[in-house]
């Protein structure tokens, strides 16, 4: 026994030496030795891209679908589930050791035409959510470490959007704020009780309103036994002054209602010259923000992953979203090369062990 732990602090010790020496070879490598997961979002249809593939095993160690596990993907007609483009990326982390983070069932945004315009009653909606919780939570059963349960479902005042789920017309909690909310998670725990369940948000990352409400709703579910085990911050920057001290604030906030955090889409879009490309500046103020971001996750033990949404240039929702006027939001850019944001993020979490 004694003989064991010895080896396994020697075994630890030249880890962290070997990678003292020669830097760490990857993300993935600095966050092993950090202690946190890195992922990104993938799309299975570029898994057949070598270049693609090989960044994207060689880099992380966990890999979220950006799409493929959402309502389209999964019921692009109402009379079954298409799993096939999720368990593509199941089986892409699982021929490269890593972990699945599922995203998302809950969403207002992003859902099929058979279902927004399907008229449904509340009995209705909330019977076909709870089968869609179920058999998609089942199916990826020890597969699927993290969900996402419930994305975006405040304003930015931290008050309830109106959407399909809670309110037009709902599942029949209308007006009672976190109640849709609470009904998802207990779904999603009976489906799969081994799975983390997140909540997931948009600017709600550092301290405002809608991050107070976020708050509030998962002190009210811990104090009350509602099965809640994350919240994600997605951390789509637009803006290089970002506050990460509040960040940081935020975080531990959370983290100490004892709840874990994600990063869950973290990228830094930068304005784009009208020939389409970046200034060296604005690239190295970029890499100040990812590199900010990641010391505010390590500052806690309770934020255990940071994800960005996608990781080449060549492949990012930004340019569409911002009709061509942003990009280069990512650590790689266009040619796979890493950008000075990936330097930023191996440094900080090559300088941290948890
Ligand atoms: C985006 C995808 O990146 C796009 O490809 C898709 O067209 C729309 O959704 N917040 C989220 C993500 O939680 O699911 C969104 O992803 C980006 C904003």
């Amino acid at each position: 026994m004694e003989f064991l732990i010895c080896s396994r602090i020697v075994g630890r010790w030249l880890a962290v030496a070997v990678l003292a020496i020669s830097g760490p070879r990857s993300l993935r490598d600095a966050a092993d030795s950090a202690g946190v997961l890195v992922g990104a979002a993938a799309r299975p249809y570029l898994f057949s891209e070598a270049a693609y593939s090989a960044a994207l095993a060689h880099e992380f160690n966990m890999v979220q679908p950006e799409n493929a596990m959402k309502w389209p993907d999964l019921r692009p007609t109402a009379s079954g589930f298409d799993f096939r483009d999720g368990d593509a990326v199941v089986r892409f982390a699982q021929a490269h050791g890593m972990k699945v983070r599922g995203h998302c069932l809950v969403w207002h945004q992003y859902n099929p035409e058979w279902l927004t315009q399907g008229h449904f009653t509340p009995p209705q909606l909330s019977h076909l959510l709870q089968e869609h919780v179920s058999t998609v939570m089942k199916h990826y059963a020890g597969l699927v470490f993290a969900w996402d349960v419930v994305n975006e479902a405040l304003d930015e005042n931290g008050r309830f959007k109106d959407s399909l789920w809670y309110n037009q017309p709902g599942i029949g909690m209308a007006g009672k704020d976190f109640a849709y909310v609470e009904r998802a998670f207990r779904w999603a725990h009976e489906a799969d009780p081994h799975a983390l369940l997140f909540y997931n948000e948009a600017e709600g990352e550092g301290l405002n309103r809608k991050s107070d409400a976020v708050y509030a709703m998962v002190k009210d579910f811990k104090h009350r036994g509602v099965p809640i085990d994350g919240v994600g911050l997605q951390l789509h920057i637009s803006r290089l002054d970002l506050d990460t001290a509040a960040i940081a604030g935020n975080i531990a906030r959370l983290t100490a209602l004892g709840v874990q955090v994600h990063i869950t889409e973290l990228d830094v879009s930068l304005p784009l010259d009208p020939s389409g490309g970046v200034s060296s500046e604005d690239l190295h103020r970029q890499a100040e923000v990812y590199r900010g971001v990641v010391r505010a996750c390590l500052q806690s033990p309770g934020c255990t992953a940071i994800q960005t949404w996608g990781f080449t240039d060549k492949y990012s929702w930004i340019g569409s979203h911002s009709h061509g006027t942003r990009g280069a939001a990512l650590p790689f850019d266009r040619a796979y090369k890493p950008k000075p944001a990936y330097d930023a993020m191996i440094e900080e979490l090559a300088g941290h062990h948890k």
